[in-house]
Parts: C-alpha cells; structure tokens; sequence
C-alpha cells in the first residue's frame, strides 16, 4: 500500500475516535468554587455489563473486554495543539512560529482545583487529535485548490475548528484531526464555531477522493469489514464484498455528505447522521438506536471509551473489529486510551455546553405553530420542554421480546422510518429513539440517516414516494427513494406547516 492508501486507511480506521488540545475560550460554565471530583471508574466490568442494550439479532451482542485487559492499555498523551486556518487568513510568521514551539503535553489532573478547571481541562480532550497527518496533511489545509475542492466554510476567526496543528517533535508541525471536535463542532452561516452542534464538513467526501489513489482493493476490503461488519445478522449486510471494486467502495463514502458519518458500528449504506452533544446530560439513550444507556456520569464516561476504540476490541458472536483476522484480539500494549480523569473531564465539558443565541422570535407566527405542534400530538413523543419523552420505538420488521418492555422505556408503535440501521448494523438494537427537537434551527440534517437537508423536505409529503430525490443523504448511486415514515405532519395546511416550522426554530 502507498502513503495515500495507508492515510486513508487509517483515516477510516479512526474515524471516531477522538482527542484534542487548545487555548480558545469554549463556552464552560464559570464554576469557581472549590470541587472535589467523585471519578467512577470507567471500565467497571458490572456497569459494563448493564450498559447497552442487545444487538436486534442478540446472538451477535458484544462481549467486551475486561477491566483487565481495559487498564493495560497505555494512555494517550495530549499536546498542546494550535489553531488551523484557511489559506490567505493565517497571521503572517505564523508557520516559522510553529516551528519554535517546543512539545508540550497539557493534561494535567493534579492542577485542576475548581469545576470550571474540570470543564475547561474537559474542553482540551475534546479538542484533542488522535491522528496526525493522516489522511489529511499540513499541505491540504494550506491548499487553497484542496479548500476549493471539498468546500467546506472556515469560521469567522477564519479557522477551521476541525483540524489542530501539534508539535510532538521540535521544529516539526503536524496536522492532527479525529478529535471529538471534529464531528461535534458546527460553524454557523456567521462563521461562529457551536461546540458540540453536528459537523458540517465533509469528511466522508474528503477521504473518498483519496480512496482510488492506490489503495488496494483488499486493504479497503479489511477496512469495510473491520469498521461495518457484521457477519451474524442474516443475509450478511456485506456479503459479496469480495467482489465490490474500490471505485465502489470510494463511491458509498462519497455519497455521505457532511452532518453524516460512516460511523463503525453502522454501515456506508445506512450512515448515522451525527447527532448533538448540546443539552445531552438530558439524553436517556445514546446513539440514533438507543444503543447505550446513560444512567449517569460513568455511562458517558464509557461512551467515549467504547467509542474511542475500545469496542472495537469486542467480540461480536466471535468476531472482533480490531482484529486483524476478526479473531484474535490483539495485546493492551499495541492500544491507546483515555485516562479516568481525561475521561471526567470530558463528560463535565458535554454536560456544560451551550446552544448558541437563537436569533428565532418566538413571533405570533411560532405561537400558531405551538398550537398545530400541540394540535397534532407532536408533544406525545416530543414532550417539552425536552423535546423528547426519552423513548424508544422499534422499528418495522423488529419482535420486542417481551423482557425489553419492562427494562426500557419503550412506545408501543413504529414510527416506520427506513429500518435498516436499527437491523442491519453493529449498533442496531430494533429501535431508534426519539430525538429532542431542540437546536433544529442550528443543525441539520434530520432522520437518522441524515436523509433530509431541512425541516422544509421533513414536512413534505412528497418525500413518501418513490421518486423523490432526497435532499441530504442519499445513498451511492441512488437518484431517486422514498424517505419513508414519520408521517406526523405531513398533511397540514401549507401556513399550519409554515407556523409549525417557524415555532420549531425557536427551540
Ligand atoms: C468521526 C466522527 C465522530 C467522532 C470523531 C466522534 N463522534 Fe460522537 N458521534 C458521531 C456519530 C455519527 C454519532 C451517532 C452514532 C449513532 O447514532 O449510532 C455520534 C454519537 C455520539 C454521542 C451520542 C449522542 C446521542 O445523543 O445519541 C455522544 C455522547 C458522542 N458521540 C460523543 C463523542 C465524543 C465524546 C467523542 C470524542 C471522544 C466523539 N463523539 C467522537 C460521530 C463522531
Ligand atoms: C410516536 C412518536 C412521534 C410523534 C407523535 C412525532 N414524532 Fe417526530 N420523531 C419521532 C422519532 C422516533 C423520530 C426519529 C425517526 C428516525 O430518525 O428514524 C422523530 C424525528 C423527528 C424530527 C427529526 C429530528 C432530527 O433531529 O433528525 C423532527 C423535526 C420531528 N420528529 C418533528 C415532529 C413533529 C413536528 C411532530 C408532530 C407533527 C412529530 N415529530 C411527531 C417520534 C415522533
């Protein structure tokens, strides 16, 4: 394999993990008064155990690793990282700057005394490369034709919150990125950076332009299947990929716009859309199909550590993402991983943030659209002031064993959107749960697919049918689908519809 082929494929195989280190101002809560941190411990093999609910197919439900094996692995350092910016934006001197800084590594524990320090020290892991130079490098970002070819909008500041340079190594500057920051920071049309609001920059698209440039068609082959496979479920979502090209391959990533991710666990057919971080101390359930509980401090804590690579390393009815066989499970020593304190810190940095100022009036116009969001029974599922009743429904095609019911917090209808990633993934447990309906006026795309750019397409009946072209994901080669389900809305008086949306903006 060439560089290009070894940058993508490592790319790929970070994708979602994530780390990073800065000085800017986030927006934690200002918390000065003396703390004692109560840290749970991360990996606590009895909390694990409870955590996620079972694979809709439970022959395939993970099989983590152990504490054990957990706290053998070796923690990550964190270096002091500096701000990415657009090409014609960067101070002047600033590369040859860069060039002077010594290395530095910026968590500390033992100096956090105060909540706002937890916070802060919080902001700096989520800011935190886990990559470097890979599969991007300094030369891209610096590049305006790269800028021109992926199109992705810089902040105000004229940064791009995205990306982070580091210096491990004097005098040698590196472009790191796969921070949680990465797909948890949104730049607004204004250019102001919301932490923690969905990502828009495409970075599916991105890393498909490098795919065809000599990456052999195996290694994308054992990347598909390390980071989507799930050989239990029947028919075998991958099945017949010995024989996909890797134009193909290149082509399901490319046709993953930006707020959605190929995200390991799901599957390039049916990504995730990603979902927002602002208000998620509020969230019963993580991830679009309700896959993990959060119970409490500890569950996000494992939430980032299962995601950081740690569930990677599961056995999966046998077989084990990380592996590189999908058999055996490599040494603790060849992983990195969070610290407890890091792992903390980050959690307390989730649970601060804030949406940004809604510039939405809640006019005469949102009052009648209160009115039709009541009228039409939205509020059952999207009970206020969440915007959410925190709970499940199991998809078209899923039998809820009859245990489930009195475990989870589940509705008894469909709501009959596409099934596939709730029965055909890693992460599929049967259900999807019903999202909080606040920030829709910052984020977008909505479904958890990601299958429609704004709420305009999400109340259009038009998207039932066949022939519609989704306007956010679409799938790879797919001009025309329906966006099925949810037809809540769908068959209101176009100034009901009007009303409605411009109340849901004001959320
Ligand atoms: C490559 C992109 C990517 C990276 C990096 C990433 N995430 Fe995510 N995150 C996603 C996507 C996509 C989902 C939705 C997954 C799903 O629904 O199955 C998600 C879901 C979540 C959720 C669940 C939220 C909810 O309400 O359901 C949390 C919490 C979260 N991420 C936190 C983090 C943290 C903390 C980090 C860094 C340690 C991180 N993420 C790194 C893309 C990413
Ligand atoms: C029976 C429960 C239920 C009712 C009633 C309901 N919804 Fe939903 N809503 C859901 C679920 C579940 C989803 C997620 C579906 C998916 O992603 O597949 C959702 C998704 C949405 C989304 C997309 C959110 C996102 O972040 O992608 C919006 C917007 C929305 N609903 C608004 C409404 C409005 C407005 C009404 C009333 C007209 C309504 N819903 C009625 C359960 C419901």
């Amino acid at each position: 394999m060439n560089t290009r082929g070894l940058r993508y494929l490592t790319l790929t195989l970070f994708l979602l993990l994530g780390i990073a280190a800065h000085n800017q101002p986030g927006q934690a809560q200002q918390a000065n008064k003396a703390f004692t941190p109560a840290i749970p411990k991360t990996w606590d093999d009895k909390a694990m155990d409870s955590l996620e609910l079972p694979t809709a197919d439970p022959a395939g439900s993970p099989k983590h690793i152990s504490a054990d094996y957990y706290y053998r692995i070796p923690v990550r350092p964190i270096y002091k990282s500096y701000p990415v910016y657009t090409p014609g934006k960067e101070p002047s001197g600033y590369e040859a700057w860069l060039k002077q800084q010594e290395p530095e590594t910026v968590f500390d524990a033992a100096t956090l005394k105060t909540e706002a320090d937890w916070i802060k020290a919080g902001e700096i892991v989520f800011d935190a490369p886990v990559s470097y130079d890979v599969p991007f490098r300094v030369a891209d970002v610096r590049n305006p034709q790269w800028h021109e070819q992926i199109g992705a909008r810089a902040a105000k500041d004229g940064t791009l919150p995205w990306f982070r340079y580091v210096v491990r190594e004097k005098g040698k500057v590196e472009l790191g990125m796969i921070s949680c920051a990465m797909c948890h920071t949104r730049v607004l049309a204004d250019g102001t950076i919301v932490k923690g609001a969905p990502a828009n920059f495409p970075f599916e698209q991105a890393a498909a332009l490098f795919m065809p440039l000599g990456f052999t068609p195996e290694r994308a082959r054992a990347f598909e299947q390390s980071f989507f496979g799930a050989p239990w479920i029947k028919p075998d979502p991958l099945a017949g990929l010995e024989q996909v090209s890797l134009d193909q391959i290149a082509e399901w990533h490319a046709a993953i716009p930006s707020g959605v991710i190929g995200r390991h666990g799901t599957n390039p057919l049916y990504p995730a859309q990603i979902p927002n971080l602002i208000g998620v101390k509020d969230q019963k359930y993580l991830d679009h199909t309700g896959l993990q509980l959060h119970r409490s401090v500890g569950d996000l804590m494992r939430y980032s550590a299962l995601n950081q690579g740690a569930d990677r390393l599961s056995s999966y009815g046998g077989f084990i993402p990380a592996a590189r066989d999908f058999r055996t499970r490599p040494d603790p020593s060849t992983q990195l991983r969070y610290s407890d304190e890091q792992l903390y810190a980050l959690a307390l940095y989730l649970y601060s943030l804030k949406p940004p100022a809604n510039p939405n009036k809640f006019d005469a116009v949102a009052r009648r659209g209160q009115q039709v969001f009541k009228r039409e029974g939205c509020a059952v599922c999207h009970t206020p002031p969440l915007y959410t009743n925190n709970k499940l429904t199991p998809v078209d095609g899923f039998n809820v064993p009859e245990d489930h019911r009195k475990k989870y917090d589940i509705l008894p209808l469909s709501v009959g959107t596409d099934p596939s990633l709730a029965l055909k993934t890693r992460r599929g447990t049967g259900y999807y749960k019903v999202p909080s309906l606040k920030g829709v006026w910052y984020r977008s795309p909505f479904e958890h697919n990601g299958s429609v750019l704004t709420l305009e397409d999400w109340f259009d009946p038009r998207r039932l049918c066949e022939d519609y072209m989704p306007t956010g994901f679409r799938g790879a080669g797919v001009k025309t689908r329906a966006v099925k389900g949810h037809a809540y809305g769908l068959k209101l008086a176009e100034a009901d519809r009007q009303a409605l949306i411009a109340f849901l903006k004001t959320l």
